[in-house]
């Protein structure tokens, strides 16, 4: 569990397969020195996929549409997005709403049939029993297969799609970092308990937060030295997830040698 300092493009494939890969690359949206899009990365994640694994990448409706070909030309398949819901955030010059929202989307590797891809399901426990009872779906959907997930009456509810958590300012390390809580919810829903996490632009290391209290393995990797150390800091001084048995997550061997790697 750490993060490696340099290029993920240089570094991360090595360390591969990840069950899941979470990405959150500059969005390139601004004239920021820091905000330029990184290029030739989709390929090498899409590589270090293991067979069930896929990528959750952050970013706005511009950057998807700037890039979507690159995902594509990746042999990524779009699968599905979330809508993250923040009580503030910063717009651009043309926009007309305040801008409260980041996106956040799934891919996995277009050779792979979705079935094959690891993927929980979230829920809720704020269901309320209904009253009235729909009983098909509406016309205009055509036909859809039944979902992954049906609801008990009154009982657990699926996740909404858009997720309200609360951004970092006044406490973040990092001037984009996303809030660890959100980051376990993907981190829940695409990797299995102990299985590993490649976070590609680690920023602040709050997905190493995530997967230190959901019991996943955490690599990630950061270009920007001071910023990884903190990274690692943060992460070390979070209390490791317990299995209910008293014994903590193990971590496997090979971090050790990462550990011992790192610049
Ligand atoms: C949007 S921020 C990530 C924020 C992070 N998710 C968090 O919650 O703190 C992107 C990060 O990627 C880093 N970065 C940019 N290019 C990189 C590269 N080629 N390899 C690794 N990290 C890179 C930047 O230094 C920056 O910290």
């Amino acid at each position: 569990m750490t993060v490696l300092t340099g290029d993920c493009r240089a570094l991360m494939p090595a360390h591969a397969p990840f069950d899941l890969i979470l990405a959150d690359p500059p969005y390139g949206d601004t004239s920021l020195a820091w905000d330029r899009r990184v290029d030739g990365w989709l390929q090498l994640a899409r590589a270090a996929l293991a067979p069930t694994g896929s990528l959750w990448v952050f970013g706005s409706l511009r950057s998807f549409m700037a890039t979507a070909n690159r995902f594509t030309e990746a042999g990524l398949r779009y699968a599905q997005e979330i809508v993250w819901e923040k009580q503030n955030g910063s717009g651009f010059h043309a926009d007309r709403f305040k801008r409260v929202h980041e996106l956040a989307a799934q891919f996995y590797p277009a050779a792979s049939p979705w079935r094959d891809i690891y993927n929980d399901v979230q829920t809720t426990p704020d269901a309320t029993a209904r009253t009235v009872r729909r009983k098909r779906r509406p016309p205009h959907t055509g036909h859809i297969d039944v979902g992954h997930y049906i609801s008990q009456d009154g009982g657990p509810r699926l996740m909404r799609s858009v997720i309200t958590v609360r951004n970092c300012h006044g406490r973040a390390i990092h001037p984009t970092e996303k809030p660890s809580a959100l980051l376990e919810i993907l981190i829940r829903t695409s990797c299995p308990v102990g299985g590993l996490v490649g976070d590609w632009f680690a920023g602040s290391g709050a997905a190493g937060e995530a997967c230190r209290l959901s019991g996943r393995r955490y690599l990630g990797c950061e270009i920007d030295a001071a910023m990884a150390e903190r990274a690692r800091s943060r992460i070390a001084a979070v209390l490791p997830f317990h299995d209910g048995a008293g014994a903590t997550a193990p971590l496997a061997p090979e971090f050790s040698r990462i550990e011992g790697e790192r610049s």
